[in-house]
């Protein structure tokens, strides 16, 4: 082997190194995007289940629906207005919805129910403002 055979050989060795590299920033951050696109999709999933779920459970007594239509029981508040209250979170919602109050009727949902209605109800929110 000539000593310029032993370069190129070292140099074809280095640019396989920065290729595998690159190869592998490249597959994590790939991985992040398809772990985002998932959750993403879970999300969309529980919102459009939440929202079937409310036009059965809920849209007697709550205006459900984004364009204010709906029911006309004036004492309970829209899910828009949940939605945009102070401080209102997954753990709030959560905290009511597994304890349900007067004068709600007593409504036991499973938890996956739970998930999709405060999904539903949380993506009303009014976008935040800056
Ligand atoms: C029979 C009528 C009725 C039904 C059905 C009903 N609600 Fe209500 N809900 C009310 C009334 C009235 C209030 C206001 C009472 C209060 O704030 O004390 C209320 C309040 C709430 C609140 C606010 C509680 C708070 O922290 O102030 C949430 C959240 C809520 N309802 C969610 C739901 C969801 C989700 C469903 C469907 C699964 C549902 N409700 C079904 C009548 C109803």
């Amino acid at each position: 082997m000539t000593r310029h055979d032993a370069q190129t050989r070292r140099r074809n060795a280095g640019i396989l190194t920065i290729c595998g590299i690159v190869g592998l920033l490249f597959m994590s951050e790939h991985s992040a995007f398809a772990d985002e696109a998932e959750n993403n999709l879970v999300v969309r999933m529980q919102t459009e289940q939440g929202h079937e779920i409310a036009q059965t459970w809920c849209s007697n007594c709550h205006v459900i629906e984004a364009n204010g239509e709906g029911s006309i029981v004036t004492e309970a508040p829209t899910f828009q207005e949940l939605a945009g209250r102070e401080n209102q979170s997954d753990a709030t919602l959560r905290a009511f919805l597994n304890k349900p109050h007067e004068p709600m009727p007593p409504l036991s949902l499973a938890r996956e129910e739970i998930d999709g209605l405060i999904a539903y109800i949380l993506s009303l929110a009014p976008a935040p403002q800056d």
